[in-house]
C-alpha cells in the first residue's frame, strides 16, 4: 500500500518539480547596473520566484519518506503530517504558477534606457498623458518617441541618479550631438520591451476606460509615478480584474453616445439605483473577445 503511495507521490514530484524548474527559466533578468534593480516596493508582486521554496519542500519531503523507510518501521504521525505538508505546499506552488501562465503580473523587463517614471512622473510632476497622448482618444495609450524626450533633454544632461550614462543614450539613438547640438549622427531605432501583454483574442481600448470611463490610470496600472522601473502591477485577468469591475462600476450615462438607452425604466425594471457596465454589454463575451 505504501509503496504505490510513494510511487504516485514520486511520480506526481517528478513533474512538479519538472513544472518548477522550467518556471524559473523566465525570471531571469539583466540589469544595467546597481540603480536597475527592481524598487523594494515592488518585488513579491506576482508568483515571485518559487524555485528554492519548492526545492526545499522537496528536500523536505523526500528526507521525511526515506528515513521513514529505512528504519523498516511506520512513519510516525508527525512525520506523516511533516510529508503531507510538504506536498500540499508543493501543490500550492504548482498551482499559483500554473495560474499565473500566460498571465504577468510582476513582469518587469530591463527597458534599453533606464527610463524612470518615478522620477518623471513622480519627482517631477509630469502629467501621464504629456507622453502618453494617446491614452484618450485611443485603443493604444501609446509609447512616446524620443523626440518628447528631447523637449527637456536637449537642456538636461545629467540625472541624479545614473549621471551622464542613459540620458546620452538618448542621443545616440537620434544621432544627435550634444556638442554640436545637432542631429549630425547616424541614428537608430529604439525597442521598449511591452509590459503588459493581452492575449490577441482580448479587445482592450484605453479611450473607452479613461474618457468614457474617467477609470484613472493607476486603478489598473498601480503607482506607477513611484516606480524606477515599469512592473505589471494586477493580474490583467478575465474574472478577477476585468469583469469584478465592469459588475461594480458605474457608467456615466450623461454620455451622449448612450442616448438611446432607457436607462430609467432600466432601473426601475431592475430595482437597482446605478447602471453598471456589465448592464450595457460589458460582460458579454463579444464584447471583450473577437
Ligand atoms: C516623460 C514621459 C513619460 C511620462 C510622464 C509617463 N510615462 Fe509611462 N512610459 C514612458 C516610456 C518611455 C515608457 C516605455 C519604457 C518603460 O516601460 O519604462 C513608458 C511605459 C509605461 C507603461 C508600460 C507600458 C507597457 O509596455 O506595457 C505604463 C503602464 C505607463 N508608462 C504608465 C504611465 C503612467 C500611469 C504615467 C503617469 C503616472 C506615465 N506612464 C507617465 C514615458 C512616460
Ligand atoms: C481599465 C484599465 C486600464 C486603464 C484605466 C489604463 N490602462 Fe493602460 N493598459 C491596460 C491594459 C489591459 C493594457 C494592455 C493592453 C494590451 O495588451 O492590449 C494597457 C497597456 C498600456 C500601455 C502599453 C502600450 C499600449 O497602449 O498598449 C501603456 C503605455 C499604458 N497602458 C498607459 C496607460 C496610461 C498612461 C493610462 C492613464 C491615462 C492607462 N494606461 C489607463 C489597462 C488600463
Ligand atoms: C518634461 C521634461 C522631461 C521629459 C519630456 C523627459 N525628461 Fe527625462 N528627465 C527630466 C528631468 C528634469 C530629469 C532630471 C532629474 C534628476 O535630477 O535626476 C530627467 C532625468 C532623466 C534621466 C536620468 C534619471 C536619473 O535620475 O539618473 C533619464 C535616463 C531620462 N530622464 C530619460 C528620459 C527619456 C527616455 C525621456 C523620453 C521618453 C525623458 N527622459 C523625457 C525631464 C524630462
Ligand atoms: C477599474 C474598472 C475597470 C476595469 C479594471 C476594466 N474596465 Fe472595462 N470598462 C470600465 C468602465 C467604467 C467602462 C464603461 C465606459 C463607458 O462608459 O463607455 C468599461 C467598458 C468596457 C468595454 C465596453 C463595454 C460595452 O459593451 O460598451 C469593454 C470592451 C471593456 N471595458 C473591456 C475591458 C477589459 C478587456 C478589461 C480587462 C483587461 C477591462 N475592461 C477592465 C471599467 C473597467
Ligand atoms: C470584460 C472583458 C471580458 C469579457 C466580458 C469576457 N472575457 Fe474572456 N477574457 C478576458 C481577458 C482579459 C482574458 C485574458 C486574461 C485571462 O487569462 O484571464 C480572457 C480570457 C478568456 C479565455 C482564455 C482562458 C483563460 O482564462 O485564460 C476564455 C476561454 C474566455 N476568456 C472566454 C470568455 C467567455 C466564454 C466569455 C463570456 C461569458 C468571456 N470570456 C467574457 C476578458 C473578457
Amino acid at each position: 500500500m505504501f509503496t504505490t503511495i510513494n510511487s504516485i507521490f514520486k511520480i506526481g514530484l517528478m513533474m512538479l518539480l519538472f513544472l518548477s524548474v522550467t518556471f524559473s527559466a523566465f525570471g531571469k533578468l539583466v540589469s544595467h547596473g546597481d540603480y536597475d534593480k527592481i524598487d523594494k516596493d515592488f518585488i513579491g508582486i506576482g508568483p515571485g520566484n518559487n524555485t528554492l521554496p519548492f526545492i526545499i519542500a522537496l528536500v523536505v519531503f523526500l528526507l521525511v519518506t526515506f528515513m521513514g523507510r529505512r528504519k523498516k518501521c511506520k512513519m510516525s504521525k508527525v512525520m506523516k503530517l511533516v510529508a503531507l505538508l510538504a506536498v500540499l505546499y508543493m501543490g500550492k506552488i504548482a498551482y499559483v504558477e500554473a495560474r499565473a501562465l500566460g498571465r504577468q503580473q510582476g513582469y518587469a523587463p530591463v527597458q534599453p534606457i533606464w527610463f524612470s517614471h518615478k522620477v518623471h512622473a513622480g519627482q517631477n510632476g509630469i502629467d501621464c498623458e504629456y507622453c502618453h497622448v494617446d491614452a484618450r482618444t485611443s485603443r493604444h495609450a501609446g509609447v512616446p518617441s524620443l523626440n518628447v524626450c528631447m523637449n527637456c533633454h536637449s537642456q538636461v544632461h545629467k540625472g541624479s541618479v545614473s549621471g551622464k550614462k542613459e540620458i546620452a543614450k538618448i542621443y545616440d539613438y537620434l544621432g544627435y550631438n550634444p556638442e554640436t547640438m545637432q542631429y549630425d549622427k547616424p541614428s537608430k531605432p529604439i525597442q521598449w520591451v511591452k509590459v503588459h501583454n493581452l492575449p490577441d483574442h482580448v479587445y482592450f481600448n484605453h479611450a473607452q476606460h479613461v474618457q468614457a470611463g474617467k477609470v484613472e490610470c493607476q486603478e489598473c496600472h498601480g503607482p506607477v509615478e513611484k516606480m524606477n522601473r515599469v512592473v505589471e502591477y494586477k493580474e490583467l485577468a478575465m474574472g478577477d480584474f476585468c469583469l469584478d469591475c465592469h459588475r461594480k462600476r458605474g457608467i456615466d450615462t450623461s454620455n451622449p453616445y448612450y442616448k438611446h438607452y432607457k436607462f430609467k425604466e432600466m432601473k426601475e425594471k431592475q430595482g437597482i439605483d446605478k447602471i453598471t457596465v456589465d448592464k450595457i454589454g460589458g460582460a458579454d463575451c463579444s464584447s471583450c473577445h473577437y
